[in-house]
């Protein structure tokens, strides 16, 4: 077994050493061929609490060396990338309580700080650039709808390691411009992100080449985990609630594992409220049949799949949601909830936290955001408890959204056509959509 780390068949059990005996049987289980694998640690568990408690303050992602599957860290390549401020927003704390009567905490991770890329797809990519250096790989491929592309391209290229990028067509364009510009490959592929993903796989086995293996590939996996460390460091304890916006689900497989793995130290594991944008929200309308119904034996495994869905928010559109079953026994065992959220209004909420904090989202995160109005309306959270928002991107990652939510630019021939400006007369309209929200709601559409 390796030293530091090995990996245990999801399916029957079987041990594998590290990634050099991984990669050499085509990321498969070389006994039954599945391709869900577990991280196991040799290092002793305590020794996170070290970490947590640590009085330096973390420089990124690596603070959490022994507990990342990466054996030397000589091949570490980081650019600050983990370690975001998680944010207490009293703003929205007031609003729960006015509108509400809830007395809630309210905290949202703002990984639209990470430097690299503007969003927690960074951590990913830092721990795959590291592990594939590690093994001295050269060449990598990924199918993605933006974000895991612009992350991968960026650290992989800086790890001198050739990356080959598949996206749906929809995807947008600010992604093809970041990646093209480091010189690492984007091929837009004609349909959707189902089509993406099986093009990509072709085009890997055809030359033989690794890939980027979806929702539970470790490599995102293990990264992602590190979220449950860093509520625990910053907050002093983990929430009683986690919403973020879904598209595979990535994080919350992530928050299972180190919720699986550190159970005794990080307590229990939040309820996940997740969303998912109307225009694209096979799981959610999975959960919602399912729940409608009392969850009858094998509900996980009844859910639609959308062929090219038509999405406001393309960065969250998985149309097909193949880890669904898995994805809906984590809810279901969490005690949460799958539900959508009005895309029509990311725009609206985008304009909220620019006008109130200052700070400029990109879609994906306005989707997340509505979380939280949407689970406040249809009454998921409750009286006294902490709530945590995973909140996904920044403005960098979509400036075509920054314009839709700007509403203030005048085309003028001279200054007298310019009146005196005065801010604060914006307060009540950024806030209408959110005060008047029962209009809004997604709880009432296709009944
Ligand atoms: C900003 C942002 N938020 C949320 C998500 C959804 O992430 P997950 O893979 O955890 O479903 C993505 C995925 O692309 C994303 O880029
Ligand atoms: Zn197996």
């Amino acid at each position: 077994m390796g030293k530091k780390f090995h990996f245990v068949c999801r399916s029957c059990g079987h041990e594998i050493n590290g990634f050099e005996e991984w990669f050499a049987h085509g990321q498969k289980c070389p006994k039954c061929g599945d391709n869900k694998i577990y991280t196991v640690y040799h290092t002793e568990k305590e020794k996170i609490k070290k970490l947590i408690n640590s009085p330096e303050e973390p420089k990124n992602l690596w603070h959490y060396f022994d507990f990342l599957p990466l054996n030397d860290r000589e091949n570490i390549v980081s650019e600050g990338e983990g370690v975001s401020p998680i944010e207490r927003w009293e703003i929205f704390e007031d609003f729960a309580r006015g509108k509400y009567g809830l007395n809630i905490q309210v905290y949202v991770n703002r990984n639209d700080l990470s430097p690299a890329t503007h969003t927690f797809k960074d951590k990913g990519a830092s721990l795959a650039a590291s592990v594939l250096k590690e093994h001295g790989i050269k060449e990598y491929v990924v199918a993605s709808t933006g974000n895991t592309a612009t992350a991968f391209a960026y650290y992989l290229a800086k790890a001198g390691i050739s990356l080959t990028v598949f996206m749906p067509e929809d995807a947008l364009d600010e992604n093809a411009a970041h990646i093209g510009a480091l010189g690492q490959k984007v091929c837009i592929v004609r349909g959707d992100y189902g089509k993406a993903k099986r093009v990509a796989k072709e085009y890997a086995q055809r030359y033989g080449i690794l890939i980027s293996g979806g929702n539970l590939d470790p490599l995102r996996l293990e990264a992602k985990k590190t979220q449950a460390f860093e509520m625990m460091r910053q907050l002093g304890r983990t929430p009683d609630v986690y919403i973020q916006a879904i598209s595979g689900g990535t994080s919350p497989f992530a928050m299972e594992k180190a919720f699986h793995d550190f159970g005794d130290i990080l307590g229990k594991m939040p309820r996940m409220l997740l969303c998912q944008g109307n225009k694209c929200a096979p799981q959610a309308e999975a959960w919602e049949k399912a729940k409608a119904a009392g969850f009858p034996e094998g509900w996980e495994n009844d859910y639609p799949v959308y062929e090219n869905p038509k999405a406001i928010v393309p960065t969250l559109a998985t149309g097909n949601p193949v880890l669904y079953p898995f994805m809906a026994r984590l809810v279901k065992n969490s005690g949460g909830e799958i539900f959508s959220v009005r895309e029509e209004i990311a725009v609206d909420i985008a304009r909220l936290v620019a006008y109130e904090r200052t700070m400029r989202i990109g879609p994906a995160s306005a989707v997340g955001l509505l979380g939280f109005f949407e689970a406040l309306h249809r009454g998921y959270i409750k009286d006294g408890e902490m709530v945590y928002i995973n909140m996904g991107e920044g403005y960098e990652r979509a400036y075509s959204f920054l314009r839709d939510v700007a509403y203030t630019l005048q085309y003028i021939l001279g200054a007298d056509e310019c009146p005196r400006h005065d801010r604060n007369i914006y307060k009540d309209k950024v806030w209408d959509v959110f005060n008047n929200f029962e209009k809004y709601s997604t709880s009432s559409d296709n009944k």
